[in-house]
């Protein structure tokens, strides 16, 4: 009696175990990109040595077709209690060019787009939240989200990367950020991106 009731312990858990695994199963998203997927897979499966990205971004604020606007100006007020030179509440909103070099016209890499917000009381420091959207290359069609601290007088600026899409899933890693090119009369500016990234 006791073997038969040992038997039938077995025979329940198993059960358990096989409920569980089509439970899992059946959570895994029914459609996905293939390609997104097997440039992940094949990430994945490599030395966990990070991603290198070297490319320019190109932020044109000045002209006839911006790309990037302000959409809310430092208010009058916050002058009293911070310094006037830091913009204290200005919001650009950015859909600025990425190519492959300091050129506007070399060859197209993706767009960053997202806002930069002024939001140091002393300095010109801003609070950047972007998406990187790669539009050519190994990585077209994928993109960075990264969120972190720029100013911009700065030599070189560490943004943290905060996740990712397609072939970056699961991202995470760190870009930098250096001035090639900057015009203190309109502030239209050219910035060297370094990025690392494991993915
Ligand atoms: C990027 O991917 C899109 C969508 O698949 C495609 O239409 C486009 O031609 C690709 N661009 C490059 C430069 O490969």
């Amino acid at each position: 009696m006791a073997s038969k009731a040992v038997t039938l312990l077995v025979l329940f858990l198993a059960l358990i175990v096989v409920v569980a695994a089509a439970a899992v199963e059946a959570r895994r998203p029914q459609s996905d990109d293939p390609t997104a997927a097997a440039a992940h897979a094949k990430r994945r499966s490599k030395d966990a040595t990070p991603t290198h990205l070297h490319f320019f971004f190109h932020d044109t604020v000045s002209g006839k077709s911006p790309t990037a606007i302000r959409v809310v100006d430092p208010p009058a007020s916050s002058s009293s209690s911070s310094s006037p030179f830091s913009m204290f509440g200005m919001v650009n909103v950015m859909d600025d060019p990425l190519t492959e070099g300091p050129e506007q016209d070399s060859g197209p890499v993706g767009r960053a787009q997202g806002l930069y917000m002024a939001s140091d009381q002393n300095t010109i420091g801003f609070l950047q939240a972007m998406n990187l959207v790669f539009t050519s290359g190994d990585f077209n069609g994928s993109t960075l989200a990264l969120l972190g601290r720029n100013c911009p007088l700065d030599d070189v600026r560490e943004l943290p990367i905060v996740g990712g899409t397609g072939a970056f899933r699961f991202a995470r890693g760190y870009a930098l950020l250096h001035t090639h090119w900057l015009d203190f009369q309109t502030g239209d500016a050219t910035v060297e991106y370094n990025v690392y990234v494991m993915h």
